[in-house]
């Protein structure tokens, strides 16, 4: 595994983190059980993989407060996050200290590494800043959580408007967000500021759907060559990444996917979420492998720099999603 330091937390995390949430939720949404869900984070930390990224809304908590119960909690980096919104209407700052304490409590610890406001839409800022900033300041002086982060909503905010609104004002410490082959934007919007700022990074979306799904590539180059955005040439290639792959190349689109964003510069944790241990192996695998070479990252970005949105969708499981 390598290691990197986490902006200016303090923090070394892996490059490749695991998912808790996402299509897979660990495989319990394919389901597998608990107890099989606990193995493959076990099986992630065996691989050197020291960050694991779960959520309030993604009913995974309790599985890796006990992973990291086994594995002793020191050594592992526990993100997870708050819901935004009960009922309907934004959360309070009382609502926010309820939900770490539950947070807390299923995790089996007394403090989260980094706790984040999950799913940030940019008419939440204001409220954001104003009511729960403040309270997760007060939790992390009290020594529940050790660092404040946030999380955008990038199927609902494509041109990554809220990160560019919260991350000026120095207050975080950690922020997730997309990147992928086909959603470039945050090369320009983003790690400028999160450079600028010491803010430590999480890469949500550099597969999904697009990158993983036999198909959705090919459907989806149709549709933005059909919308003008892509030339007309690519709409019937049955390969449209198929350059990427070479001897000296990626191995798969897969594999080009998360090497991609891996090695995108100011890039520190990529995410992947997965059900199948050898998924977990294969990723970790992609994620530790060089650069793809300089000429087809150039290409990548010449055909597919300009484009925005691309591979956001929400999980494919069958549990309502929420973001
Ligand atoms: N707003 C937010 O805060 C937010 C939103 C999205 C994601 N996230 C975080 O980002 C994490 C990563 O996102 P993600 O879960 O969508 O992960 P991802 O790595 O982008 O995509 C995972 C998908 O690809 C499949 N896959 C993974 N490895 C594969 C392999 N080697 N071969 C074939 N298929 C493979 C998975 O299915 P299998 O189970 O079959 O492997 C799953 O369907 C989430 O778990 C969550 O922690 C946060």
């Amino acid at each position: 595994m390598q290691y990197v330091p986490f902006g200016r937390t303090g923090l070394t995390v892996s490059v490749a983190g695991l998912g808790c949430g996402g299509n897979s939720i660990l495989g319990l949404a394919k389901g597998k059980s608990e107890a099989e869900a606990v193995q493959l984070v076990r099986a992630a930390f065996d691989q050197g993989v020291t960050l694991f990224d779960t959520a309030e809304a993604y009913g995974t908590e309790g599985v890796v407060g006990e992973a990291a119960k086994q594995i002793g909690r020191d050594k592992v980096i526990v993100a997870s996050k708050a819901r935004m919104r009960e009922d309907g209407e934004f959360i309070t700052a009382a609502q926010l200290e309820a939900k770490l304490d539950a947070s807390l409590a299923k995790l089996q610890t007394d403090y989260i590494d980094i706790y984040q406001l999950h799913a940030v839409t940019p008419a939440m800022v204001e409220h954001v800043e104003e009511e729960l900033v403040p309270a997760l300041q007060a939790a992390k002086a009290a020594g529940k959580i050790r660092h404040i982060g946030l999380t955008e909503t990038s199927p609902h905010d494509h041109d990554q408007l809220t990160l560019q609104r919260v991350l000026p004002t120095g207050v975080w410490e950690s922020a997730m967000f997309a990147f992928n082959l086909m959603h470039q934007g945050a090369r320009q919007d983003v790690f400028p500021l999160t450079e600028k700022h010491g803010v430590g990074t999480l890469l949500m979306f550099v597969v999904r759907n697009v990158f993983s799904q036999p198909g959705v590539l090919q459907q989806t180059v149709k549709e933005l060559v059909a919308a003008g955005q892509l030339p007309e040439k690519l709409a019937d290639d049955p390969e449209p990444l198929g350059f990427l792959i070479h001897e000296s190349g990626a191995a798969s689109l897969l594999d080009a996917a998360y090497r991609y964003g891996r090695h995108e510069p100011g890039a520190h944790v990529t995410l992947f979420g997965t059900s199948e241990i050898a998924h977990l192996e294969a990723n970790i695998a992609s994620i530790l492998r060089p650069p793809l070479p300089a000429a087809d990252r150039k290409r990548v970005a010449k055909i597919f720099g300009h484009l925005k949105g691309v591979g956001l969708d929400l999980p494919t499981r069958a549990k309502a999603p929420k973001h």
